[in-house]
């Protein structure tokens, strides 16, 4: 199991593996992407800008010298985005081993939508990775050992799937729109590793938490707008681990030999905010399977993305 201070230094050589990073361009999706390509991994970071990709692209190469990777143009508020990319990755006829779904906007103030007309939380965090995940099946089944790692948050505990207001279309709040959205990663991980399970399948899927810890969301999302922002941001050198340690669940995810599907990882230190990956659990809602049937099948008539089979 996840053990005792788990670093980067126990990932196993990723050499000849090829790993997607959704949100690569900063924080804890390039920390993660940091560490697989310093270990050998072929690294794709997923990113919606091109200026801003390109210039993580460089930092890589810069803090990984000799490391391998690549940009790519990746919106998960787009569901064309999401579809040439998958387009053009299955075009190369090569497999996935790891893909992690970890894009995400938190607490936008004001309701805005994707491209496709979703709300832009429950529509970039969850359903664009639904997605994404959906249309890379058969090149990650083509992968030896092929895992999907899921970013949630600690915010699921207080998330509410209310299936009559997904898209919360009616009195938008918006923690609570990211609580839905991040609840919703944790259900849609686990209901595609129990369904990786029946089909007798080799992929595996997991969530992750990152604590708290220091990166752009913040200010990207909510800014300082509203109590809750500000006092994040008073209690961010106190409460707030670094971006490379909020990525060690998701490294350990991706890269344990002693990870399994349907595990929730998150750091082990007090309320789990900071500290070494560990397996935790998620509250009780997030682990309904009726649910979490029901927002799949949601979910596919949202997106248009049928999964194939699972092996
Ligand atoms: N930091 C924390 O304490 C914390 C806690 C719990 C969960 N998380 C989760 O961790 C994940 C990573 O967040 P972070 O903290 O590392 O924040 P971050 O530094 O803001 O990184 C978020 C990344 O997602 C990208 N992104 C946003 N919308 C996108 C879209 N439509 N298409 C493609 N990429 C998009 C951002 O790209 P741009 O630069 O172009 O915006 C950025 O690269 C998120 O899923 C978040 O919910 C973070």
């Amino acid at each position: 199991m996840a053990g005792s201070k788990w670093t980067t230094e126990q990932i196993p050589s990723q050499a000849g593996k090829t790993a997607l990073v959704t949100g690569a361009n900063s924080g804890i999706g390039y920390q993660a992407a940091l560490e697989l390509a310093r270990h050998g991994a072929h690294v794709l970071l997923g990113c919606r800008s091109h200026a801003k990709g390109q210039a993580a692209l460089e930092r890589l190469l810069r803090e990984a010298p000799g490391a391998s990777a690549e940009l790519v143009e990746l919106d998960m508020a787009s569901l064309a985005s999401i579809r040439a990319f998958a387009g053009d990755f299955a075009v190369r006829g090569t497999g996935l081993d790891v893909l992690i779904n970890n894009a995400g906007v938190m607490a936008l103030p004001k309701r805005e939508v994707t491209a496709d007309g979703f709300e832009r939380q429950f529509g970039t965090n969850h359903l664009g990775h639904f997605a994404l995940t959906g249309l890379l099946i058969p090149q990650l089944l083509a992968a030896p050992a092929p895992r999907v790692v899921t970013v949630a948050s600690l915010a699921h505990r207080n998330g509410k799937i209310d299936f009559d207001n997904l898209q919360s279309e009616r009195g938008y709040k918006p923690w609570d729109a990211y609580g839905e959205s991040k609840l919703a990663n944790i259900l849609f991980a686990n209901e595609l590793n129990r369904r990786a399970v029946l089909a007798h399948s080799k992929l595996v899927s997991m969530a992750v938490h990152p604590g708290v810890s220091r990166t752009s969301i913040v200010d990207n999302g909510p800014g300082s707008n509203g109590l809750k922002a500000v006092v994040l941001k008073l209690l961010a050198p106190v409460i707030m681990q670094p971006d490379a340690a909020g990525a060690l669940p998701t490294l350990y995810a991706a890269t344990s030999p002693e990870a399994r599907g349907g595990e929730y990882i998150g750091p082990d230190g007090l309320m789990e905010m900071k500290g070494s990956p560990v397996v935790v659990q998620p509250r009780p809602h997030a682990l309904d399977q009726a649910v979490a049937q029901r927002l799949w099948t949601v979910s596919e008539g949202l997106t248009g993305v049928v999964y194939p089979p699972l092996s």
